[in-house]
């Protein structure tokens, strides 16, 4: 394993991912981790994140300088390596100005980190104070136009510093430099995989579980799909999934989950099937808050009656993943966080987690999925919110207009498949709001639903814009909601990115 510490830097959470990327296995942990925790787990390697402080700010981050003496190969990346100078006796000053943006490297002394690459290539700077003069013992390896020290490095004591970030694509040759260091200088093997993730984590979770039950509430989206499966192959028939069909999912959705989990991968799934308790409870109901108030406390309701019929249950399984980590806090996380991993079960179960994917990425998850086998339909699935359709259906919900919503949005999800667009879109989906429009089909006036298509592109979900969607596409959205479902007469495609908007339209 190679540690990342991390300083608070806005690319740090790419660190450890690149990391893995080169073949070896790596996690993020805390600066202030204690040192008898970090040598604990034996390190082949660490990595000094960037952070937007400066070593002379009161409060800045700081380590037990013990570590530089504990033999563990290191590489400080911007603030890190500031760090490392400012402890080991060198010069920090604050510059001029913040250099910023991509910038031309020049390989000054042949060094471990750069052997076989060219003497400039281009890097990513995002810094304010600089190193003046590296501690004794370093020799400087690369310098800027305006970074005399851009890289430094004592080979004695295996300590490596950039300032630059070699973790960003605007450093083309950032992974070729991260390699030589892991694998020159730490001596890793580089064999980790997503295959080797999966036998870790089996036996981890295998040891961890011992005779214990499990319980995984299955909601048939990726992370917890992969979640269950992951667990699965570890424990088998002591875990149980629980898939509540809250009435509220999509066309095939409640029978694709059964087939994958019950019949391929012969997992004990326990399928409730509660949609008339959430239709009633939904009925008369308008407002947007009240509705999703109502679906996530009938949901741990049906889940915990579900859970207390099986007995004495140890372990809940969470499909948390990385990004669900490091948002936790925000207001928006936080909300979304709280029905997504069934939030506000009760204490009495003093059930223990089991969070096998809280450092992947989502693609990362995928890509675990995939190796499980897993079907496509359930590694691919675009995100899915927890109160399913009913945010999707503007005020009240109610049958008709989830059967009509369903055969709208199959329609936009069919078409969007066709044309390759599934995977590179965030999200694609049909809303129906509450208001009719007139439109003229044969030689009848008619008085209908209009379908409002959302497809949005994101990174994360946080920010999103609206998917540029070819127009002969639309048209073929548009013309067979209106030829297909009835009760609808118009499509209309919503153009607002997020924010102002959001992507849901509750
Ligand atoms: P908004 O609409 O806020 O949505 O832009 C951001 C992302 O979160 C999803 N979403 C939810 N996911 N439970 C979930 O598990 C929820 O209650 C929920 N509400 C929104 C939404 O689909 C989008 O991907």
């Amino acid at each position: 394993i190679v540690l990342v510490l991390d300083f608070g830097g806005q690319y740090n959470q790419l660190i450890a991912r690149r990391i893995r990327e080169a073949g070896v296995y790596s996690e993020m942990i805390p600066f202030n981790t204690p040192l008898k925790e970090i040598l604990a787990r034996q390190p082949k390697g660490i990595v000094f994140s960037g952070g937007p402080a400066s070593v002379y700010s009161p409060g800045a981050p700081r380590i037990d300088r013990a570590l530089y003496e504990s033999g563990i190969p290191i590489l400080g990346i911007c603030y890190g390596m500031q760090l490392m100078a400012h402890d080991l006796g060198g010069r920090v000053e604050a510059a001029a100005g913040r250099e910023y943006g991509k910038t031309e490297l020049e390989v000054t002394t042949d060094d471990i980190l750069f052997t076989g690459l060219p003497r400039t290539m281009q890097c990513w700077m995002s810094h304010g104070d600089y190193i003046s003069a590296p501690p004794p013992g370093f020799q400087v390896t690369a310098r800027s136009a305006y970074t005399p020290v851009a890289a430094m490095s004592d080979p004695g004591r295996r300590l490596y510093g950039v300032q630059f970030h070699p973790e960003v694509k605007h450093t083309p040759l950032g992974q070729e430099m991260l390699r030589r260091f892991l694998f020159q200088v730490c001596g890793c093997r580089g064999d980790w995989s997503v295959s080797s993730f999966i036998e870790e984590q089996v036996a981890a979770i295998r040891e961890r579980v011992g005779d214990g039950r499990v319980l995984c509430a299955l909601s048939g989206g990726v992370d917890s799909s992969v979640a269950a499966a992951l667990v699965h192959r570890a424990v088998g028939d002591r875990l149980t999934c629980v898939f509540v069909n809250h009435g509220l999912l999509r066309q095939g959705e409640a029978e694709q989950v059964q087939k994958t989990f019950g019949q391929a991968l012969q997992v004990n799934l326990v399928y409730v099937d509660a949609s008339e308790r959430f239709l009633t409870k939904l009925a008369g109901v308008t407002d947007p808050e009240e509705k999703r108030k109502i679906i996530g406390h009938e949901f741990i309701r049906v889940f915990e009656e579900e859970a207390r019929k099986l007995g004495k249950v140890d372990f809940l399984v969470q499909g948390t993943l990385y990004p669900d980590v490091i948002e936790s806090g925000t207001a928006t996380a936080a909300v979304i966080k709280s029905h997504h991993n069934v939030g506000g079960l009760p204490e009495d179960m003093e059930l223990e987690l089991i969070e096998p994917l809280r450092l992947l990425f989502k693609d990362e998850v995928r890509r675990v999925g995939e190796e499980l086998g897993l079907p496509e339909e359930i590694v691919w699935r675009q995100p899915f919110p927890g109160p399913g359709l009913a945010i999707r259906i503007l005020g009240e919900v109610t049958p008709e207009k989830l059967g009509i919503l369903r055969q709208a949005d199959a329609i936009v999800t069919e078409e969007i498949r066709r044309a390759g667009l599934y995977r590179e879109i965030w999200q694609s989906f049909a809303v129906l709001p509450s208001m009719k429009s007139v439109g003229v089909m044969g030689d009848e006036r008619t008085y209908a639903y209009p379908i409002v298509v959302r497809a949005v592109t994101s990174d994360d979900a946080m920010t999103a814009d609206w998917a540029r969607l070819p127009y002969d596409l639309l048209e073929r959205i548009s013309s067979r909601i209106v030829n297909e479902v009835r009760h609808v007469n118009r499509v209309v495609y919503d153009i607002t990115s997020k924010p102002p908007a959001t992507i849901e339209w509750e």
